[in-house]
């Protein structure tokens, strides 16, 4: 089973010039990149990505960090992908990176509990809404429909 990600290489590692380096990586875990897109934030768009996060106390900053400089948003493949591409970041806050998993992209890409380096859907649910944020036309073929 084919399943896509969404994925998002943040400010941060784009300006640190590592945007090559992580799509690479995620092609030598076996992802495809199906989609792909550079482009920097808008404070509303970074508000409604984020919205579940709205009124919790990093809010603000992440919105900050989100819009300080151009992103790269992927569309990724591969068996259980949402799941996959959460290994391979590692932990959220990238102290608990280095600690629990040193080779993670949090790890070697990220700074802090909010610059971290990448981004991954949590659940295929928002998989869906997080493609359609960034990739409105893009037809995804389901098993359902292969049916
Ligand atoms: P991400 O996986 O993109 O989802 C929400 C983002 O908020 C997270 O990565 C971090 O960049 C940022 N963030 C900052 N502080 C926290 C926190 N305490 N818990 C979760 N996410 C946080």
């Amino acid at each position: 089973e084919m399943d896509c990600t969404l994925a998002m290489i943040k400010p941060d590692a784009v300006a640190a010039g590592k945007a090559s380096e992580i799509q690479q990586l995620a092609e030598m875990h076996g992802f495809l990149i199906i989609a792909k897109r550079q482009l920097q934030l808008t404070t509303r768009l970074a508000e409604d990505f984020y919205a579940e996060h709205k009124g919790k106390a990093f809010f603000n900053g992440l919105v900050e960090f989100m819009t300080s400089g151009p992103i790269v948003a992927l569309v990724l493949s591969k068996a259980g992908a949402i799941r996959a591409w959460r290994e391979l970041m590692g932990p959220t806050n990238v102290f608990d990176a280095r600690l629990k998993a040193p080779k993670s992209l949090r790890a070697l890409y990220g700074s802090d509990g909010t610059r971290n380096a990448t981004h991954g859907s949590d659940y295929p649910q928002s998989a869906a809404r997080e493609i359609k944020f960034y990739f409105p036309n893009l037809q995804l073929a389901s098993a359902a429909e292969d049916a």
